[in-house]
């Protein structure tokens, strides 16, 4: 795992983890993307924000491209994994995916056991059967489940709650090692004893890997955001440290969006 890096005065600022430069993005005729602008810096959560069909799914969506495969949907603009550009340097998908990993808004796991949902986004790699079991006990440890499975690794995975499924799509996109975590509304679908669970696992997971989260739950945003990002139609309003976003010197759109939960762009 890489170091955290240290800035120091006078030296190259640190290039980020993900860039994006005047990136558009349309599902056929429909631009839902305008001309964004974004910078994420490593190993911290960045929250995206903003009303219904503002943008925030196809915006982390575009990061690991998995809306390429859809009918009609171009891009236009620069995004940069690590100073990769994610468009032309990444002719390999599955190398872009293994940097970047993705969990959605409702969990989806796998008709089969526990471990082989762990280990499915390893399965072309030639691990021996001691690697596999250590990938899989690492991965779940990770995402904070290994203390309620571990003692039926092979059970179905459909019949874990919903919490759990959540902690184990997070546990299979880290079997991957990736850099980068997408999360979806990963909260969205579980109760809020659950929610806190995985609160704590994303402050903790930040450690060594950058996150990226949509949420509606401004709340949520207060408690685990390092950065937010304020998104409206397509458009990037503001975006800034937590302290900044959540203070009296962010923009009036901003603070009546994170304040009264109510947009007026
Ligand atoms: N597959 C698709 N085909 C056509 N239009 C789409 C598709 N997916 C999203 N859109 C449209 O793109 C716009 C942005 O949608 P998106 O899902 O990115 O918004 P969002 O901010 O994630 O919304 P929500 O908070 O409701 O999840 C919306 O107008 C939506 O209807
Ligand atoms: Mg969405």
């Amino acid at each position: 795992m890489t170091q955290p890096q240290l800035h120091l005065v006078g030296a190259p600022a640190p290039i980020p983890a993900i860039e994006l430069r005047n990136f558009s993005a349309c599902y056929g005729d429909l631009r839902v993307l305008k001309d964004v602008s974004l910078s994420v810096p490593a190993r911290s959560v960045t929250c995206l924000l903003g009303p219904s069909g503002s943008g925030k799914s196809t915006l982390i969506r575009s990061l690991n491209r998995i809306n390429d495969a859809l009918p009609g949907f171009t891009t236009n603009g620069q995004v940069d994994i690590h100073g990769e550009c994610c468009m032309t340097d990444f002719n390999d998908i599955t190398r872009l995916r293994a940097k970047v990993g993705m969990v959605f808004q409702t969990p989806c796991v796998f008709p089969c056991s526990i471990a082989q949902n762990v280990l499915f986004g390893v399965r072309n790699r030639k691990l021996s059967k001691i690697e596999k079991s250590a990938l899989v006990e690492k991965s779940l440890r990770s995402a904070a489940l290994w203390q309620d499975v571990s003692d039926r690794l092979d059970a179905p995975a459909g019949a874990l709650s919903v919490g759990q499924q959540q902690r184990l799509c997070i546990a299979r996109a880290l079997a991957v090692t990736p850099d980068i975590l997408l999360l979806d509304e990963p909260t969205a679908s579980v109760d809020p004893v659950s929610a806190r669970n995985i609160e704590a696992l994303i402050s903790e997971l930040k450690k060594d890997y950058t996150i990226v989260m949509v949420t509606h739950d401004v709340r949520q945003a207060g408690r685990v955001a390092d950065h937010a990002i304020f998104l409206c139609d397509g458009e990037i309003i503001e975006q800034g440290t937590r302290d900044h976003m959540f203070s009296k010197a962010a923009l009036p759109k901003t603070r009546t969006y994170l304040l009264e939960e109510f947009c007026d762009c």
